[in-house]
């Protein structure tokens, strides 16, 4: 075994949907606003008791049973999350002691909204050499705990929800190799502040500008797994919004590829939203085995991962 690729995929979605007309109810603003400025149409949005490693535990359960595994055959858990419940400890270890993985190492990566993209690299580099046998990556994100729903331009974005997939060996490599970067030197550009305040801040045009100007870095990933864009079955940007999905995938110049759209009635689920959409995808039969996929995260940080994986 030389490769790694995906095994099994699994997602959570949060029970309460919330429409654009009811935040027209806490802030000045309207359904066609929104949905214009974002595409974003409805929200899910976590009660109590879909705490990020409850919805943690519910992807990767589903996640396991497509792949065929166990909980006990897991060698590693990482969890993807900017938004862990606690500072201490990581997500990780306590969605793998939920799911009864007691064989597992276990950490959190906080990419921001890249965090999917990053931790499926480094499970699949942990495969190819032979760190592990079985990776479970859980994206699990509990925006609604930062969203300051006083603020218009970030309270219509933020959503809530989990994506997991389990990577392990195979005889070819179905996962590109990762193409990343970041602009640290703007923290402001989007944050958590941290010290008392923990509401969520963006400067919505700023990141809206430097995302669009990563449509080459796009065309690098495909370069790089060797795949022409045309022959990508599906394009999955994280779902920050809908202008930006477009934009993005739109700046390949393949309009006959089939764009990830989840973001309209699911919002911006930070790292959760790659998996989410992509599940999705598939259940509509737009992504079968064996196709290629191109997933591209970016985010706070100014960080941005992406790969071509064969699903
Ligand atoms: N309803 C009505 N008006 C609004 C709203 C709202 N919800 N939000 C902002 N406005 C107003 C502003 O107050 C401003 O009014 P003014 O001209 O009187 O000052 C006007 O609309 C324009 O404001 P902008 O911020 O320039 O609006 P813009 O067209 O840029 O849209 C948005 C704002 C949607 C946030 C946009 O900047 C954006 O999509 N940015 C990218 C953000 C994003 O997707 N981030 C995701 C990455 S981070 C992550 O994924 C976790």
């Amino acid at each position: 075994m030389t490769g790694a690729r995906l095994l099994g995929l699994g997602t959570y979605r949060p029970g309460r949907l919330v429409t654009n007309d009811e935040i027209t109810r806490q802030v000045d603003t309207s359904d066609l606003w929104i949905r214009t400025r974002t595409g974003i149409s409805t929200r899910r949005i976590a009660d109590d008791d879909e705490t990020t490693v409850a919805m943690g535990v519910s992807a990767a359960d589903k996640a396991l049973a497509a792949a065929g595994l166990a909980a006990r055959d897991v060698d590693a858990v990482i969890g993807a999350t900017c938004t862990a419940p606690s500072q201490i400890p990581g997500t990780a270890p306590q969605v793998a002691a939920r799911l009864g993985a007691s064989a597992a190492g276990t950490f959190d990566i906080n990419g921001g909204c890249a965090g999917f993209c990053y931790a499926v690299s480094t499970a699949a580099d942990m495969v190819r050499a032979g760190s592990a046998r079985h990776v479970l990556v859980v994206a699990t994100e509990r925006l609604s705990d930062y969203t300051d729903w006083s603020d218009r331009s970030t309270c219509i974005l933020l959503a809530d929800g989990a994506g997991a997939v389990v990577i392990g060996a195979a005889e070819t490599d179905h996962i590109g190799p990762a193409v990343w970067g970041h602009d640290g030197s703007r923290p402001e550009a989007i944050q958590v502040p941290g010290r008392g305040d923990n509401s969520f801040r963006m400067e919505g045009p700023a990141v809206f500008r430097w995302a669009i100007s990563l449509v080459p870095t796009l065309r690098t990933v495909c370069d790089r797994a060797g795949v022409a864009p045309e022959e990508l079955a599906a394009i999955v940007p994280h779902q920050a919004n809908l202008r930006i999905v477009e934009a993005l995938a739109g700046g390949l110049g393949v309009p006959d590829v089939p764009i990830a759209r989840d973001v309209v009635d699911s919002g911006n689920t930070s790292a959760a939203s790659i998996p989410l959409a992509l599940d999705r995808m598939m259940e509509a039969g737009e992504v079968v085995s064996g196709d290629p996929v191109l997933l591209f995260g970016f985010g706070a940080g100014l960080t941005y991962c992406g790969q071509v994986v064969r699903c």
